[in-house]
């Protein structure tokens, strides 16, 4: 079985490791930092031990997945792998030289996968001399409980790293979906306007952040309402994505970033990791109440809703991903209740144009714009799931 080499021990490398553990590969984890290591084992020594407890595992079982694992702070010692997955940090420059150095101690076959959420893998590829073993393997976090990875290939990299890296992300249980290598991938991507509508509804003076929330729980079925959901991601996390998606898509103002979020950043108002966000969560304090007025609830939803179809219809028109990868994505990657097309097709194409062009009509801007696929597929009586699908 093929040794995994993962590079950078932090919240994902650590992650990814007990993953390609649990399902019988030797793992070689390397990260420059002794301390991080130490964590990382830690980690997975309370994690399985837990697992333990609970019965899913057995302590030999569980023994067998840590010893797996090599912990090492030198990157020589990944020359026997057959896959190393990198998890550093998230700079281009400093991807380049690990690239490079990887590249001269593995042997020609090894493929070389960055979790990389939003730079390029071309670019990160184009540090290597042998690029069509370049792949972006992309986890979620924390990625042995997620179970989304996305597969991006870039223009340099061959069908069989593709096929090999597919097939690995099947062996590990995982649900491997395809995406170009394009900014955000499928997740990242599709998911922007779900923060950024509804921080343009509360800019508004439409309703307050609890109000918002619930009408995406109450009427969307979300588990988490967008406020409540950036709180837990960190608005500074959450804030640097749209950031980079915004810069990374020549600034289309569909994912222009909100400046109650960066104030908020700016605050240090990041969330329940602060203890303050768009919500107070010291001790004592009562979460505000929403406004549970039904008509307004269900037209911020909606709103909501036909912003979050328009972007997955753009995916599929740009072909960054098929159909079904695209409602995988977001049902596996960040939980939603139904996949975006699906729900577009239940809601009613029509319905949902209608409402983009009434917001486009009202505003006048850009963001609002339907896209084509969908006044295509409506003109044509299609569906996305079923009815003369392509
Ligand atoms: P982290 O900061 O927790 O861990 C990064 C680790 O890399 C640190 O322990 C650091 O010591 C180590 N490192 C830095 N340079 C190194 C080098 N040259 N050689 C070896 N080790 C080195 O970061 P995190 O959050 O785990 O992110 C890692 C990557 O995964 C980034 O590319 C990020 O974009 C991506 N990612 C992060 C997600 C998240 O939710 N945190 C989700 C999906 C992808």
């Amino acid at each position: 079985m093929m040794i995994v080499g993962v590079l950078g021990a932090g919240t994902m490398g650590a992650g990814i490791a007990q993953v390609a553990a649990q399902h019988g590969h030797k793992v070689i984890l390397v990260d420059l930092n002794e301390k991080v290591l130490s964590t990382a084992k830690e980690g997975h020594v309370k994690v399985l031990g837990r697992l333990v407890e609970k019965g899913t595992l057995t302590q030999d079982r569980s023994q067998e997945i840590l010893s797996n694992i090599s912990y090492s702070t030198s990157t020589a010692e990944m020359s026997v792998c057959g896959i190393i997955i990198e998890a550093i940090v998230e700079n281009l420059e400093i991807k380049h030289q690990v690239f490079s150095e990887l590249e001269s101690i593995v042997d020609s076959n090894c493929i070389l996968a960055s979790n990389t959420s939003s730079l390029s893998i071309a670019s990160i590829g184009s540090a290597l001399k042998k690029a069509d073993r370049v792949i972006g393997i992309h986890f979620f976090n924390p990625a042995p409980l997620m179970p989304l990875v996305e597969i991006i290939p870039a223009v340099q990299t061959s069908t069989d790293t593709l096929n090999i890296a597919k097939e690995l992300i099947d062996a590990w249980k995982k649900i491997g979906v395809i995406c170009k290598d394009t900014p955000g991938f499928i997740v990242n991507r599709v998911a922007r306007p779900f923060y950024g509508e509804a921080l343009r509804i509360y800019e508004e003076g439409i309703a307050d952040f609890a109000t918002i929330d619930w009408a995406l729980t109450h009427f969307g079925g979300f588990k988490m309402g967008p406020f409540t959901l950036m709180d837990y991601i960190g608005n500074d996390v959450n804030y640097a994505v749209t950031e980079s998606v915004f810069a990374s898509f020549y600034y289309d103002p569909r994912f222009k970033p909100s400046f109650t979020q960066k104030r908020h950043k700016e605050a240090g108002f990041y969330g329940r990791k602060t203890g303050r966000g768009y919500y107070d969560y010291s001790e004592g304090i009562a979460l505000p109440e929403p406004n549970r007025d039904e008509e307004l609830g269900r037209e911020i939803f909606e709103r909501i809703l036909v912003m979050l179809i328009n972007e997955a219809v753009d995916a599929l028109f740009m072909n960054v991903a098929s159909v079904t990868d695209i409602d995988l994505a977001m049902t596996t990657g960040v939980n939603y209740p139904k996949g975006l097309l699906l729900w577009a097709d239940e809601f009613g194409l029509d319905n949902v144009l209608l409402k983009l062009e009434d917001l486009f009509a009202e505003y006048g801007e850009d963001r609002y714009r339907p896209n084509p696929l969908l006044r295509r597929m409506v003109r044509q009586n299609r569906l996305f799931h079923g009815r003369n699908e392509d």
